[in-house]
């Protein structure tokens, strides 16, 4: 049967689009029934429009604490049955409540190979540090930010004459084949979370999940 899946946007989303371009290709087999953002200018608003999704936009700023506003998204959530929510570039931390209620059922994707650079500006890190690979992750959300087991790594190799922005590119072109790929596990039932450890197709996923190397097409 076709997952119910919710995205929670904050701004372009193009990741929103790459899911959106992939269920319509037949790669996953789910129907996005909502897509929540908190910020009004969010393109990724425009997007959904275009594609006939329904759209709601919910401001933290116009709820009087993080648990209210959580309360108010997880009521919508329900409402709308969610097997699967997907945060693609939410840029707002989530309540403990929130997360334990989607616990095993929410995806993030984040631009660093986890656990290395959580949080922001993981590129100029990556380019500080001398790595000689970044790339994104895809993770199932726990209470711990960018934290959680890994189902997923998509490995960009960094050349000498990276910058921030050159780089940033060149991993959000990764993150739009490894999420859709993830989230394709997901609604086959091919991806498991058990006691925050991954089984995909019931082998265990090793800690940093499965590699996509860079020039891997699918
Ligand atoms: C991506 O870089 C993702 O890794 C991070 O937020 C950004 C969202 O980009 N979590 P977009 O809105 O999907 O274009």
């Amino acid at each position: 049967m076709k997952k119910r899946i919710a995205v929670l946007i904050s701004g372009s989303g193009s990741n929103l689009q790459a899911v959106i371009d992939a269920i319509d290709a037949g790669m996953i087999n789910a129907e996005i029934v909502l897509v929540i953002s908190n910020k009004a200018d969010a393109y990724g608003i425009t997007r959904a429009q275009k594609a006939g999704i329904p759209t709601l936009l919910l401001q933290h700023t116009h709820s009087p604490s993080r648990t209210d506003f959580d309360l108010a998204m997880l009521d919508h959530l329900e409402q709308q049955r969610v097997d699967l929510v997907v945060l693609a570039g939410f840029m707002r931390i989530l309540s403990a409540e929130f997360v334990r209620h989607f616990c095993g059922r929410m995806l993030n994707i984040h631009p660093s190979l986890l656990p290395k650079y959580k949080g922001l500006h993981t590129h100029q890190r990556a380019i500080e540090a001398g790595d000689a690979e970044h790339g994104c992750s895809v993770h199932f959300v726990t209470a711990q930010l960018d934290d959680g087991p890994v189902a997923l790594q998509a490995i960009v190799p960094v050349t000498a004459t990276d910058t921030e922005q050159l780089l940033q590119q060149k991993v959000h072109k990764r993150e739009h084949i490894a999420y859709p790929k993830v989230i394709a596990w997901f609604c086959a039932d091919h991806l498991r979370c058990s006691d925050n450890k991954l089984y995909l197709n019931d082998e265990l996923l090793p800690a940093n999940g499965f590699k996509l190397a860079f020039d891997a097409q699918n």
